[in-house]
């Protein structure tokens, strides 16, 4: 087997849904800013040497219907001889097309390859414009339809992880990205043109800006805050919009190459695409997925959890990331997760709490925020994970390349 390496990994900002800067940017532009950004920061490479570019989308509908990757490939002007391909596993649709062109990479199918995400969460809403759940399957098997934020009330009182935890874990989510956003460490967004509509002269016209950085982060946040916010899925649970994954819009894209291509090309890469795992669960608790998909991965790489250097963890929810944190040996060591330490390995610049979960381009946002940090530090090993509604987790395994 081939390896398949990443060059280079971009994202948009993630963007308040409704409330936020790209509310009323159409999708297909959001991910032509992000594969237009992951072409320009590769220089000495035409767009004419990528085969395929294939797209995360957890609801592949309306405006981002159509196999959105072959509109898009398109509109940011690529060739014909560029194909595009739509992929949906949920909330890791895109770490899935990463997947998947590192194997069609490594089986030597390929040679360059994108795998990329978006979500507009403001223009197709989750569950889609027009749901169809099976009549008969829905009466025998709710679950499989069950809403994301009851499956973290389940998470919480299942495994006991309080009120408490929850905001906690929260605060801390915010206040790791409200540092790096000050310090600057969010490289690898890419300035993303946003349109807005305004009144003007009785008509509606388009305006367009620039918008560089996630909105969705809260520096006022307090412990105190957040203990007050109602819950949202359960009149006596725990789960408030506080502690859930923000709704947000975002586009993101990986640059991928095989060895043959890294010569030919002359480029140089950041990471290699060691493994990756996907692994089923209960529907009615799908949070505890990245609890069961990073062993899974690890194992395959002969790795274990102290061998990573840092995790990124899709923060769907605090009660879900917090279980995973504990089976995975990592919540106790609150130094391994907190804002205040400066041995933190875990969602070191904040996680989906603070920076939202637009949730098909969440598996290649992360993979971007990821690969940017272990170059940032030089940490050997990076592992991203997320649960997947259904009952499912997803992780890869990426390796720095010095
Ligand atoms: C929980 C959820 C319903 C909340 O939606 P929302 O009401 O639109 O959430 P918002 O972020 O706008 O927050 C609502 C209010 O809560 C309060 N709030 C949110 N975060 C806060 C914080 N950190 N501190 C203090 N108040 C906060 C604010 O008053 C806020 O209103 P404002 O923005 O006008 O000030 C939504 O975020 C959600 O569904 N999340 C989960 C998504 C999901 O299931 N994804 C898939 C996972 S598998």
């Amino acid at each position: 087997m081939k390896d398949a390496y990443i060059v280079t990994s971009v994202r948009t900002p993630g963007c308040r849904r409704k409330k936020g800067a790209l509310a009323q940017t159409r999708p297909e532009d959001l991910l032509k800013t992000a594969l237009n950004g992951v072409m320009e920061r590769t220089p000495g490479l035409e767009k004419g040497a990528v085969e395929d570019i294939m797209t995360g989308c957890a609801f592949p509908e309306a405006e981002q219907g159509l196999n959105i990757a072959r509109v898009v490939a398109q509109m940011a002007g690529f060739p014909d001889t560029t194909c595009g391909v739509t992929v949906n596993r949920f909330c890791s649709s895109s770490l899935e097309a990463i997947a998947l062109q590192t194997m069609r990479i490594k089986c030597g199918w390929c040679d360059v390859a994108i795998g990329s995400g978006v979500e507009s969460m403001s223009i197709v809403p989750m569950g889609g414009n027009m749901p169809r759940p099976h009549p008969e399957w829905t009466a025998k098997c709710p679950d499989v339809y069950i809403s994301m934020g009851v499956t973290a009330e389940n998470v919480a009182n299942r495994y006991k992880i309080t009120r408490e935890m929850q905001d906690e874990f929260a605060y801390h989510s915010q206040m790791k990205a409200v540092a790096a956003q000050k310090a600057g460490k969010y490289k690898e967004i890419v300035p993303t043109p946003a349109d807005r509509y305004v009144e003007k002269d009785g008509s509606w016209v388009k305006e367009t800006f620039i918008q560089d950085f996630d909105d969705g982060v809260r520096e006022t946040t307090t412990v105190e805050g957040l203990a007050k916010l109602r819950t949202v899925f359960a009149a006596t649970g725990s789960v408030t919009a506080g502690n859930s994954s923000q709704t947000t819009d975002g586009a993101a894209a990986t640059l991928l190459m095989g060895e043959d291509a890294l010569k030919k090309y002359n480029q140089k890469p950041v990471a290699r695409v060691v493994a990756y795992a996907v692994a089923g669960v209960k529907s009615d608790e799908m949070g505890v997925g990245p609890a069961y998909a990073i062993p899974k991965v690890l194992k395959m790489a002969g790795l274990k959890v102290e061998d990573i250097g840092l995790f990124e963890v899709n923060e769907a929810f605090a009660s879900q990331a917090i279980y995973c944190m504990q089976q995975l040996g990592i919540y106790e060591n609150k130094a391994l997760w907190s804002s205040e330490s400066d041995s933190r390995i875990f969602n070191v610049n904040g996680g989906a709490i603070a920076l939202g979960h637009p949730l098909g381009c969440t598996g290649a946002k992360l993979c971007a925020q990821l690969v940017n940090e272990m170059r940032e530090r030089g940490v050997k090993y990076g592992v991203e994970s997320m649960c997947i509604g259904g009952g499912m987790g997803a992780a890869a395994l990426f390796e720095l390349v010095e």
